[in-house]
C-alpha cells in the first residue's frame, strides 16, 4: 500500500514537473510464502547515497537465502525482517551490471564499468550498492556467468580457506557438489591443491568430475559416512547427517564446516562445543572477491549456469532453484 502511494505520488509529481522522478521494474514481494507472492511492478528508481553506485541490473542469480527470504524459512528471519510482512520487499542478491552513476565519495569505480557483487534487490533494472560490496566483471565472463558467482563463491572460498584452512593433498570432501555454492567449492579446493571428493545425486555425477573432483559419490547410492573413507576436511552444503557420523569420517586433525542443510545440526555444533566443527556463516568481503575474479581471469573457476529466466519469471527461476533440480546456478537475465 505505502509502495503504491509512493508510487502513484512520484508519478504526481514527474507530471507536474515539481521533481524528475525515474520508474523502474522490480521484483518484490508484500508478503511471505511460495513463489506465488512475487510480483513484477513499477517502482522508483534508488538514487545512490554518498558511499554508493547505482548499477543497470544486466544479470542476477538466484540463492536459497532468496527463497528462504521469501518464505522466512526458518522462522527466525522474521524476527529482523518482519513479523508479519517483510519490511523491505526487494528480492535478489547477486548482482552483475553497469556502473551508471556514483556517489560523491565513491573512490573505486566510475560511470561505465562492469562490476558484480553482492547487494539488496538485485532482481530489479537498477540497485544502488556500497562500493566496498563490488568487484570489477572479469573480461573473460559474461554478466550472466558473473551474476552467477558473488554469494555462492564467496561462501565455498570462505570455507575452504578461511575456515577449513585447507593444505595441498589435503583430503576435501565437498558434500552437496552440485548446487551453486558446490560447484564453486569442488574447483576452489582443486585450486587450493587438495584432493577432492564431490557428492552428488546420480545425474550429476558427470558435471561434478567436470569440475576437477578427483572422486565422486552418489548419495543415492552409496553413504560416505560409511564406506571407510576418511577426510581432512568436509564442506557440507547439504547437512543432514548426524555429528556422530561426520565425526566418524574425519581425520583426528580433521575440520567439519556445516554451510546449509539441516538447522537442527547448527544448534547440535554450538552446543557440542568441538573444536574443529565450526559453522559459516559467510561475509561480503570485497578483497575475496577480487581473489575469486583472479582465479576466474586465470581459468581456473567458471560458472556453471543451468537455466536463465527473465525478470518477468523470476518466480519460475526461484521454483525451480527450489525444486532441487539444478545444476549449478540458476540465473535472471535483466538486461
Ligand atoms: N552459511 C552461509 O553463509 C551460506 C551461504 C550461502 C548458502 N548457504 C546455504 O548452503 C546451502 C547450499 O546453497 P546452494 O546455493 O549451493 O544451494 P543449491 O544451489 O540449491 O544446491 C543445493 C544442492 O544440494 C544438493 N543436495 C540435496 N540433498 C543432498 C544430499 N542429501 N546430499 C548431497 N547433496 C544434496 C542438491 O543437488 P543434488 O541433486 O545433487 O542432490 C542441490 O543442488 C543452502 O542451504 C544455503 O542456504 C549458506
Amino acid at each position: 500500500m505505502i509502495y503504491e502511494f509512493k508510487y502513484l505520488t512520484c508519478v504526481l509529481q514527474t507530471l507536474i514537473g515539481k521533481v524528475k522522478v525515474y520508474i523502474m521494474k522490480a521484483i518484490v514481494y508484500r508478503k511471505y510464502g511460495s513463489p506465488d507472492v512475487l510480483e513484477l511492478i513499477e517502482v522508483e528508481k534508488p538514487v545512490p547515497k554518498d558511499n554508493e553506485v547505482l548499477i543497470e541490473v544486466y544479470a542476477s542469480s538466484v540463492n536459497p537465502y532468496d527463497w528462504r527470504s521469501m518464505r522466512a524459512d526458518p522462522f527466525i528471519i522474521r524476527f529482523g525482517g518482519g513479523m508479519f510482512k517483510p519490511k523491505d520487499i526487494r528480492l535478489g542478491a547477486d548482482v552483475a551490471g553497469r556502473v551508471v552513476e556514483v556517489g560523491s565519495k565513491v573512490k573505486q569505480f566510475k560511470i561505465g564499468d562492469d562490476v558484480y557483487g553482492i547487494c539488496t534487490g538485485a532482481f530489479a533494472e537498477y540497485v544502488c550498492v556500497a562500493e566496498n560490496r563490488i568487484a570489477l566483471k572479469p573480461d573473460n565472463m559474461t554478466f550472466e556467468e558473473a551474476a552467477a558467482v558473488p554469494m555462492a563463491a564467496i561462501t565455498a572460498l570462505q570455507s575452504l580457506r578461511n575456515k577449513g584452512k585447507v593444505t595441498p593433498e589435503q583430503k576435501v570432501l565437498v558434500n552437496g557438489a552440485s548446487g551453486g555454492v558446490g560447484t564453486y567449492a569442488v574447483q576452489i579446493a582443486k585450486y587450493l591443491g587438495a584432493i577432492v571428493t564431490g557428492v552428488c545425486s546420480t545425474s550429476k555425477l558427470d558435471l561434478v568430475r567436470s569440475l576437477g573432483a578427483d572422486h565422486v559419490i552418489d548419495y543415492k547410492k552409496e553413504d560416505f559416512t560409511k564406506n571407510g573413507q576418511r577426510y581432512d576436511l568436509i564442506v557440507d552444503a547439504a547437512a543432514y547427517h548426524s555429528l556422530a557420523d561426520y565425526k566418524r569420517v574425519l581425520t583426528p586433525q580433521g575440520r567439519y564446516i556445516f554451510i546449509g542443510g539441516a538447522f537442527t545440526i547448527v544448534f547440535k555444533i554450538m552446543l557440542s562445543k568441538k573444536e574443529n566443527f565450526e559453522v559459516l556463516s559467510a561475509k561480503v568481503n570485497q578483497k575475496d572477491f577480487i581473489f575469486i575474479s583472479e582465479l576466474i581471469k586465470e581459468g581456473k573457476v567458471k560458472s556453471v549456469i543451468d537455466k536463465v529466466y527473465p525478470l518477468s519469471q523470476t518466480a519460475e527461476a526461484v521454483r525451480y532453484l527450489e525444486s532441487g533440480q539444478a545444476r549449478g546456478k540458476v540465473v535472471i537475465a535483466v538486461k
